[in-house]
């Protein structure tokens, strides 16, 4: 059997005939795709088992810095700082993600926006804080930018172009996430313009697998890297050169830490920590039920609130763990244009597909202990996810400078 014949058996195996092969790329990319695995996540998808039970759920406590004496903030904050000059810590951007709410054309990293009267690329304003710590512990921190298949290219380029925003190049290197096929409602594959079956990016939690196959973990332990932090590419206030944090988990021995802020809202749209049957999890706000939702305690404060900023940090010894297991997938219902059978390409007005992503805060539950840090809003969070209204370039625009003005005394 050719290809293409191989291919087509599979898709008759599968109930996926509508497609149809007419090139060996086409039977390529099919052939590079795990069905069975497909088949499984459709039936989660549709049965909603992707759902969590929210049975031994407890809330747990950041360790709020407010709370800390002087001393002890200066000791973790030089733990940090001695082991960033030591050479032990990298950082990490994912930048895999589709940036739909956006619906920016192009990765979300090239978004850009000005700022204090300067057009930057959030790519730019994540390399100023690497330029910033080169300038602070005279050392060249390594940047690993994870991309997506669909956005590598394009992302690498950018960089090329804009020639690494002065950062030296050696020290900033890209790598692919995977990716897997978008499924329509009815389980069926959907095509993008090029013949090609539409896929897109597994998740941020693929994170780990990713480095693991791209050799970046390698990589890290050549270089004598203890220290990852993960940070998204989408919140202009990331600390990504975190000394408190990283000192903080020194301190703790423990192998992951955590950024969080408190919610502004029991209905805002962010995971919070707590604890299931006494390991670390995030409870998605899609699936965290009202009356925990709107709890809270003596002083008013909201019980479930330690809201997940997606500001991790991890020792190598998690990343090496996380990579060797299989973290779920989340089920995400997605608009996604496709070509129907007539050739005619469909804009869909509503979440047409289903998408399959795992999150990198299924990597907590490896661990019996992370520390847990609490940040504040107008200090660390500054996401832009829609194109305008809540969490928006404007938005995060007013955040960013206003945090700017604070630390420079503008
Ligand atoms: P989000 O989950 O907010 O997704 O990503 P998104 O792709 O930016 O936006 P929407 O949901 O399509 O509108 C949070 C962070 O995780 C990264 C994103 O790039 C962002 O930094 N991410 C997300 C990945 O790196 N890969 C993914 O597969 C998904």
């Amino acid at each position: 059997m050719n290809k293409i014949e191989q291919a087509e058996s599979i898709l008759k195996k599968y109930n996926q005939n509508h497609i149809k092969i007419k090139t060996e790329e086409q039977a390529e990319q099919i052939l590079e795709i795990d069905f069975a695995q497909l088949e499984e996540l459709y039936q989660y998808a549709i049965n909603k088992k992707n759902i969590d039970d929210i049975e031994n759920i407890e809330p747990i406590k950041a360790i709020n810095p407010d709370k800390l004496k002087k001393e002890e903030l200066n000791e973790y904050e030089s733990l940090g700082e001695e082991e960033i000059k030591k050479g032990k810590f990298a950082v990490a951007i994912m930048a895999g993600g589709q940036g739909t709410r956006l619906g920016h054309n192009g990765p979300k990293g090239t978004f850009k926006l000005e700022i204090n009267s300067k057009v930057k690329s959030l790519f730019e304003v994540i390399v100023d804080k690497l330029k910033e710590a080169q300038k602070k512990y005279n050392i060249t921190l390594n940047c690993y930018i994870m991309t997506s298949p669909q956005n590598h290219e394009e992302t690498k380029e950018f960089f090329e172009k804009a020639n690494y925003f002065g950062y030296p190049k050696q020290f900033i290197k890209f790598f692919k996430q995977g990716d897997l096929p978008l499924l329509n409602k009815e389980g069926k594959l959907l095509l993008d313009k090029k013949g090609l079956i539409q896929q897109a990016s597994d998740g941020n939690g693929g994170i780990f697998h990713s480095m693991a196959k791209n050799g970046i973990i390698k990589e890290l332990e050549q270089k004598g890297i203890e220290w990852v932090f993960i940070g998204s590419v989408d919140n202009l206030l990331v600390k990504y050169v975190d000394t408190l944090l990283l000192g903080l988990a020194i301190k703790e021995k423990v192998k992951i830490a955590t950024r969080t802020v408190i919610k502004n809202s029991p209905y805002e749209k962010v995971g919070v920590l707590c604890k299931k049957d006494g390991k670390i999890k995030v409870i998605e706000y899609t699936e965290i039920p009202e009356n925990m939702r709107v709890a809270v305690d003596e002083n008013g404060e909201i019980i479930y609130g330690e809201a997940h900023i997606m500001c991790n940090l991890y020792n190598i010894e998690a990343i090496k763990k996380a990579s060797t297991k299989e973290l779920k997938y989340h089920v995400a219902e997605k608009k996604a244009e496709y070509i129907d059978k007539t050739g005619k390409l469909i804009i869909p007005q509503e979440a047409n597909c289903y998408k399959f992503e795992k999150f990198i805060f299924d990597s907590f539950c490896l661990f019996d202990r992370i520390a847990i840090l609490r940040g504040k809003r107008e200090e660390d969070f500054a996401p832009i996810k829609n194109a305008s209204g809540k969490d928006s370039p404007e938005t995060a625009k007013i955040l960013y400078e206003n945090y700017m003005k604070k630390i420079h005394k503008i």
